[in-house]
């Protein structure tokens, strides 16, 4: 709470509406709202543009100035200086581990990497064709169904282990919607191994053979994992404290986070950016594909492009180009495509119609080009996503179930018709 006050007038209305403001520890201040309703007024904002939904303790972005803090902790030095699992703990715990506690942490994560032997049977009755977030979304949620002895979400501890759960089971269930795709056997996670390391070797190892995991790759996966840990109150994670709000069991709330992640606005636009660069196929088609994403009567956007809150770089957008510089370098590939997007970026940035809505590329501009180079169809990209942010989600629901909290209900402005009678 700061003293400032903030008045509100209506017209018709004599009295002067008082309504408290409170400032965080950086960033905006928020007006709080709450009273409007007592006094016949509901506030209006579509896209939730301008409203704070909750306090938050666990990230912060300033979009004016490009910064993603993870618990005060730029995201730049935790892409050079820490790992997944170490940020995974960060978010989870507010501070970073000692060297005991992240050796507690990983060997947790480690243990619980295993999916029970039926939920190989429950991919069986998918087709072989169907969309990988589409088996995400069925296979988390059906979760739920192992672990009825932990699903008290009033109890910590139960939290705690299904948070464990969800991160350690995420890349299991990714890769075996990739093998079900290829009809290849499932892969059982090793635990010889690390978090991003596994994720590779149960994606393209088969029991026939064991591919040599490159180290550098294993690193720019862990890395991708890393950059799409938590980004705040995004549509996703929005909507897993909205179904959390309920009291829904954690496991159906990252289930709801993976539908909210899937759409091509949001973590679906890594695959939408492949689609669009082997679109564009060459640098001469560019300039008319940037004229589509222009004309306002073309649907087209630039995929990859603008964001609603970074009006500058997306911090995250530069640590994933370095990293697909190191693993383009290693792999020896020149991959056209990526001529395709370098260029596309250059007059992005200079055309006046970017410059001036300050749309800069986002997170998804270049993960899409490592996760290709790596090996990792397009289909898979939005699952890969959503295995690295699955951790942002769980520490928000987390958050929000530890705390004071109401059923979320936004109200709405009608427009229909007002009471009439049913004819005859
Ligand atoms: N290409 C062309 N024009 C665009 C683009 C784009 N990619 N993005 C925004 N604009 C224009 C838009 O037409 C609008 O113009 P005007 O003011 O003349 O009507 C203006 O810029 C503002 O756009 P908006 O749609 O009002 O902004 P928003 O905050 O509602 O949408 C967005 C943000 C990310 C959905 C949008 O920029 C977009 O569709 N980008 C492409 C999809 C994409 O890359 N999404 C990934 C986001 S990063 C991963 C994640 O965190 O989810």
């Amino acid at each position: 709470m700061t003293d400032k006050k903030a008045y509100l007038t209506v017209e018709g209305l004599d009295e002067k509406m008082e309504l408290p403001v409170y400032a965080g520890s950086t960033g905006p201040d928020v007006i709080d709202v709450r009273g409007l309703t007592a006094k016949g007024f509901f506030t209006y904002d579509p896209g939730f543009v301008s409203t704070a939904a909750c306090e938050s303790k666990i990230t912060y972005i300033d979009g004016d100035n490009g910064i993603l803090l993870h618990r005060g902790y730029p995201i730049e030095q935790l892409a050079e200086k820490s790992d997944y699992l170490e940020t995974c703990y960060l978010l989870l715990n507010g501070e970073l581990p000692t060297p005991e506690e992240k050796d507690e942490f990983v060997d947790i994560i480690t243990h619980h990497t295993m999916v029970k032997e039926s939920m190989s049977r429950f991919f069986r009755g998918f087709t072989h064709d169907a969309h990988p977030m589409s088996m995400m979304c069925g296979a988390v949620g059906a979760l739920a169904s192992f672990y009825h002895d932990s699903l008290d979400i009033t109890n910590p501890e139960h939290r705690a282990i299904s948070a464990h759960r969800l991160i350690a089971k995420m890349p299991t269930l990714a890769a075996m919607c990739y093998k079900h795709h290829l009809g290849q056997p499932f892969m059982y996670p090793n635990n010889k191994m690390g978090y991003a390391e596994n994720f590779l070797h149960m994606m393209f190892g088969t029991p026939c053979e064991d591919p040599e995991v490159s180290p550098v790759l294993a690193k720019a996966m862990d890395k991708i994992f890393l950059l799409h840990a938590d980004h705040e109150q995004n549509a996703s994670t929005s909507t897993v404290r909205l179904a959390g709000s309920s009291g829904a069991n954690p496991f159906a709330c990252i289930a709801s986070g993976i539908t909210a992640l899937w759409g091509p606005s949001h973590g679906g636009a890594n695959e939408a950016v492949l689609d669009m660069l082997e679109e564009i196929g060459s640098v001469e088609n560019i300039d008319k594909f940037v004229a589509k994403a222009k004309d306002k009567d073309d649907p087209f956007r630039l995929m990859g492009f603008g964001h609603r809150v970074y009006k500058n770089f997306d911090p995250r957008a530069k640590v994933m180009k370095a990293t697909c510089d190191d693993v383009l370098a290693e792999l020896g590939i020149n991959d056209p495509l990526l001529a395709v997007a370098k260029r596309l970026e250059e007059i992005a940035l200079e055309d006046p119609y970017f410059v001036e809505k300050k749309l800069y590329p986002n997170v998804d501009f270049y993960s899409g080009i490592i996760m290709k180079a790596i090996g990792i169809p397009t289909e898979m990209f939005t699952v890969i996503f959503a295995t690295g942010r699955t951790v942002g989600w769980i520490a928000h629901w987390n958050e929000m179930i530890s705390g004071a909290y109401k059923i979320g209900r936004p109200r709405q402005l009608y427009t229909g018709y007002p009471k009439r009678d049913y004819p005859g």
